[in-house]
């Protein structure tokens, strides 16, 4: 089954700049979403988005909300869409008329599956961060403390078992890191106190 989708261009130039709401993107975000941990690994997400912007790009409020929006509804077709992944979502908020850079980020999220490459900063974090994320906050999980104590060391550890967190495409991680222009450990880094507040 392809998730390709088949096209380069995604919303309206006229409506750059809007967003939705945060009210309205936790309505969209609650009605969609259904699995807890898809959940939070959306909210988790967001905040590094949100995170990012502001203390690397340094954005304001209205800028660091599009970078956490991108990341709060990347996924938010997945658990009850999984055959629209991405292109549900899209067309949502296309039709709300959302900026299409955060339509761009979204489409871009995983460049293997949708078959759109990741162009700006946004979007190449958004990549970045999606794969780490989750392996970071498996590797929690398993921790006694959960991220209490976690270190740069442990994380790669674990990136370097295959059989932890199987599911976590370790090129994607590499592939990510590269295209952000970003050492691994330094994102390693960045993510694991922004993340911890996260749970
Ligand atoms: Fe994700």
């Amino acid at each position: 089954m392809s998730l390709l989708l088949n096209r380069s261009t995604f919303g309206n130039e006229a409506d750059k700049g809007n967003t939705l709401t945060r009210q309205e993107a936790e309505e969209l975000f609650s009605a969609w979403v259904i699995n807890p941990k898809l959940r939070l690994h959306m909210k988790q997400v967001g905040n590094l988005m949100k995170c990012w912007a502001a203390e690397k790009e340094g954005l304001d409020e209205d800028g660091q909300w599009r970078w956490e929006m991108a990341g709060l509804l990347h996924d938010a077709d997945w658990d009850q869409w999984p055959d629209l992944h991405c292109k549900k979502i899209i067309e949502e908020l296309e039709n709300r008329h959302v900026d299409p850079e955060i339509l761009h980020a979204i489409a871009s999220h995983g460049p293997l599956h949708f078959g759109v490459e990741p162009v700006t900063n946004m979007d190449k974090m958004l990549f970045a961060f999606d794969e780490l994320s989750g392996l970071i906050h498996a590797y929690s999980l398993m921790r006694p403390g959960g991220y209490e104590g976690m270190d740069v060391k442990g994380v790669k550890k674990r990136l370097k078992e295959k059989s932890f967190a199987a599911n976590v495409s370790r090129d994607d991680i590499n592939d990510g890191c590269n295209r952000a222009g970003i050492v691994l450990d330094d994102l390693i880094a960045f993510i694991i106190p922004r993340q911890a507040t996260v749970n």
